[in-house]
């Protein structure tokens, strides 16, 4: 059964105000709701509610009791005859938190003697709550009651504003809160359980006082007062560059080890998955102190774009994620580095979208079809939907931006909006048409921009062909030639950035400038150009494509030496990276590797550039990367052709100079989580593990030592990574030490099993199986199971596509296994499928063979299923 973008109708019922009471218990809670009516004049229809296996106690209209030919039920829709305008529709029901193992709904977090209800309903998880138009585009005010024993359930929490709180009879309490903003279903949060708080005031830039409060179990609280800070640095940045203020008097936050993604924006009470709202330097990396702070921003900013303004249907779902993920990227750039974040976000787009978007699950930003929504919980919805809003905002300028973006918001304020809505108000402040970029919404695959120069030394002029190509993708959509924004540079052969004459432009000439190519192809001329220049392309990536440019080697050197722009200096490292790996498979020519590895010499004993960015400088693109550029794909071979010219890099560098570098950055490490002291601690890791590929024994006493000693854990995981992937003798005994050192941490045990899930090639799936039987190890928390099934099947290239194919074979038995538990995070996990049809044959044939296994397999979740059947047969 697919849903269709084209079927979309406006709903024949809304729900003005919805009270919902709450009784709530670990094995059994009860729920009564009162649904205020108000039918929709032009359609006839009858009342038709989502309800997921609701077990059905009471029902009845305007206060009369329904018998039982009077409604319809079949386990998914209720079907209620004879309502009409302004009518009150009360149902009650009982749900069964504990045994909730699919996290969506009410479901239990921890121990049942001691852990806490919660809510996850984004997307469609409040029709497993009760009966209601379970859809983004009906709005509705709530107002909430909870009632529980107060001695196991002493908090209370529900979206709003609190709006009273008492005792009952029998050890009992309750709480109610009323949310003044009209919301849709699946916004809707409720916490209930033993849980600790800290707290801040704040005061709104408009002079609303609110109260932040950040919930979490007894032994996290003390790990939740960098999220507070982050918080904070959110709002006021939110306030200062979109001029949007936070709107109730209260906000919370809670954490929660057990949660399928990563956090939820519910109004007024924000859900964290514990991974992304804990941080202290004992257990948490620079990394992740960064992704903390990225997910604290991202979660707040919904508050506007996805709240206020939500979406129209799940379709539009990249309106919301798109937007936010921009902004959150934005905010992270302005609080640490700006050109490293867009390093890191360009590495994530295309170590985890282009793939996507190459395989069988490529799919649009705003997708034509679904059959389960949340497997469109994407990199392309979220990664390239911000790539696209970049796109936009780097077109309309910083103020024309802010300009659209704040007519998008005062226009859509309370309404549940389109992607169309969203370009109209950014071009309509600015008096430009941006329908053009719907294209980039309505296509999949990544568009082939191919760049050629030609330098005219009689007429001094140079002329830039840019041409585009968009890979026919599996869908029938159309495949339009797309607004691609090029912004650019052109070096002199020294070095020098050079004045840009445009033909026919009369201006002062700029250093750096914007081309749209918005046809398949076109000239672009320079004149007054006095030598061949070498041009720097798609500066900061200023459009999601993948570039194809004739450039020498020495060019790329160049680049790499002189581009001022930080992302593109990286990017020609890349560039030069990729054209070396491949001499070296191939055992070709050998300049641009001699290229590239001078240039990093040279670099390296220079002080031109930050620990942090030459760290990046000196890593080559990744596995998966590699894979991309491939067609008969031998993971095992990519490892050891990427891991050769590691070494030869190392070995240009020399041994000598790595560790003196090594040992002058050790120094000075310790846990201040400044930009220079991230960056540091960046570039250690980064020559420990080029020291580790020429002396493995030298490094490997090194690396115990630096496990031993670390100040934070930054520096701990680095160490104990090297030790685990160079095979060193030490490892073993430092991977019993961090067992023992951390086992009350979940967190921080997630990563002991990672970093052993991606012991590279074959011995990797032996270990996954003895991890599997660790008393920690669990099919039930999804965290666990990414920590370890994730990390083999998707970070592991080479340990799981194992020739043999019994890696493909664990992964489908343990789908079966996780899918009758949680359907959401098998579906993930199924992901790792997608890339099999472009495998070299031995692989292919024994992935396709697991997958067909797979899909016969009898009672298969509707998320599996869709997963396994695109990637079957698209
Ligand atoms: N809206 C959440 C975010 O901030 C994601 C929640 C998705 N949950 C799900 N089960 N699909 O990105
Ligand atoms: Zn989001």
């Amino acid at each position: 059964s697919l849903i269709r973008l084209r079927d979309y109708r406006a709903p024949a019922w809304r729900v003005e105000a919805v009270e919902l009471d709450f009784d709530l218990g670990i094995d059994a809670s009860e729920v009564l709701a009162r649904l205020h009516l108000r039918r929709n004049p032009a359609q006839d229809a009858p009342l038709r509610l989502d309800g997921e296996n609701l077990q059905l106690l009471a029902i009845a209209l305007d206060g009369r009791t329904l018998s039982a030919d009077e409604y319809r039920y079949d386990d998914s829709v209720l079907v209620v005859d004879g309502t009409r305008d302004g009518s009150v529709l009360e149902t009650r029901v009982r749900l069964r938190p504990a045994a909730n193992t699919a996290l969506e709904g009410l479901y239990l977090s921890g121990p049942r003697e001691t852990g806490f209800l919660l809510t996850q309903c984004e997307a469609e998880g409040f029709r497993h709550i009760t009966f209601f138009p379970d859809r983004p585009d009906v709005l509705s005010r709530y107002t909430v009651t909870l009632r529980a024993d107060r001695a196991r359930f002493p908090v209370l929490l529900a979206g709003g504003n609190p709006d009273g709180a008492g005792e009952l009879e029998g050890g009992r309490h309750w709480a109610r809160f009323v949310d003044p903003h009209p919301k849709p279903s699946y916004l809707f949060a409720l916490v209930a359980g033993h849980l600790e708080v800290i707290e801040r005031g704040y005061v709104t830039a408009d002079g609303r006082a609110v109260q932040l409060k950040i919930w979490a179990e007894a032994d996290a609280i003390e790990r939740c007062h960098y999220a507070m800070d982050a918080l904070e640095r959110a709002m006021r940045w939110d306030e200062q560059t979109y001029g949007r203020n936070y709107d109730l008097d209260v906000f919370h936050v809670v954490a929660t080890h057990d949660f399928n993604m990563g956090a939820m924006e519910n109004k007024g009470l924000n859900i964290f998955n514990a991974k992304c709202l804990l941080a202290e330097p004992d257990s948490t990396t620079d990394e992740e102190y960064r992704h903390v702070e990225a997910v604290v921003a991202h979660e707040y900013f919904h508050n506007w774009s996805g709240n206020r303004v939500t979406c129209r249907d799940w379709f539009q779902l990249s309106l919301k994620e798109g937007l936010t993920v921009f902004r959150e990227q934005s905010f992270s750039a302005d609080m640490n580095s700006a050109p490293l974040k867009r390093i890191d976000d360009v590495a994530l787009l295309r170590r985890a979208q282009f793939p996507e978007d190459a395989g069988p699950l490529a799919h649009p930003v705003r997708p034509a079809q679904y059959s389960e929504i949340n497997n469109f919980y994407t990199a392309t919805v979220y990664e390239k939907g911000a790539e696209l809003v970049r796109m936009l905002a780097g077109t309309l300028g910083r103020d024309g931006f802010r300009r659209g973006m704040d007519r998008y918001f005062e226009r859509n304020d309370g309404h549940a909006a389109t992607l169309e809505d969203f370009l109209a108000a950014l071009g309509e402040a600015n008096g430009t048409d941006l329908t053009p970029y719907l294209a980039w919404y309505a296509q999949a695959g990544t568009p082939r921009l191919k760049a050629h120069g030609h330098y005219d030394a009689a007429a001094q002029t140079y002329t830039l062909t840019l041409a585009q190509q968009t890979p026919a993708g599996h869908g029938a959509e159309p495949r339009a030639p797309l607004p691609i924004p090029v912004k650019l540079a052109l070096f002199s052969p020294h070095g020098d950035m050079l004045p840009l004459h445009m033909d026919g432009q009369t201006s002062k000439p700029a250093i750096e400038l914007v081309v749209v190519l918005d046809r398949a192809e076109r000239n672009f001329v320079f004149t007054d150009v006095a030598a061949a220049p070498v041009p720097s392309l798609l500066r900061g990536f200023s459009a999601p494509v993948i570039l194809a440019c004739d450039y020498t080697p020495d060019e790329l050197a160049l680049l790499l030496a002189h581009d001022v722009d930080g992302f593109n200096r990286w990017e020609a490292s890349q560039q030069l990276a990729a054209r070396a790996y491949e001499e070296l498979r191939d055992g070709t020519a050998s300049a641009a590797l001699h290229a590239w590895c001078d240039a990093l010499a040279r670099l390296f004993d220079s002080a031109a550039v930050d620990d942090a960015l030459l760290a990046d400088l000196l890593t080559p693109p990744g596995e998966i990367e590699l894979a991309e550029r491939e067609t008969a794909i031998d993971p095992q071979r990519i490892l050891q052709s990427r891991q050769a010219l590691q070494r030869q890099l190392a070995e240009r560098l020399g041994a000598e100079n790595l560790q003196r570098r090594y040992l002058a950055l050790l120094a000075q490490t310790g846990i201040e989580l400044d930009a220079a002291s991230q960056a540091r601690r960046r570039l250690q890791r980064r020559v420990l593990e080029l020291l580790a590929l020429l002396d493995p024994v030298g490094a490997g006493a090194l690396a115990a030592t630096q496990y031993r000693d670390a100040p934070g854990m930054t520096d701990r995981l680095a160490a104990l990574s090297v030790l685990v992937r160079s095979g060193a003798a030490q490892a073993a005994a430092a991977l019993r030490d961090y067992r023992e050192r951390y086992a009350g941490n979940a967190l921080a045990l997630d990563k002991w099993f990672a970093v052993q899930a991606q012991l590279p090639g074959e011995p990797a799936l032996d270990r996954v199986r003895q991890l599997e039987r660790d008393d920690a190890f669990t099919l039930k928390n999804p965290n666990r199971v990414q920590s370890l099934l994730g990390a083999f099947v998707r970070s592991n290239p080479s340990g799981f596509h194992r020739a043999d194919g019994a890696g493909y074979r664990l992964l489908a038995e343990r789908l079966v296994a996780l899918d009758a538990l949680n359907p959401q995070v098998a579906a993930r996990l199924a992901t790792a499928f997608n890339g099999w049809q472009r495998l070299e044959p031995r692989r292919r044939e024994a992935a396709q063979a697991a997958i067909v296994e797979l899909a016969r397999q009898p009672g298969l979740s509707r998320n599996l299923g869709e997963i396994i059947d695109s990637v079957l047969n698209h």
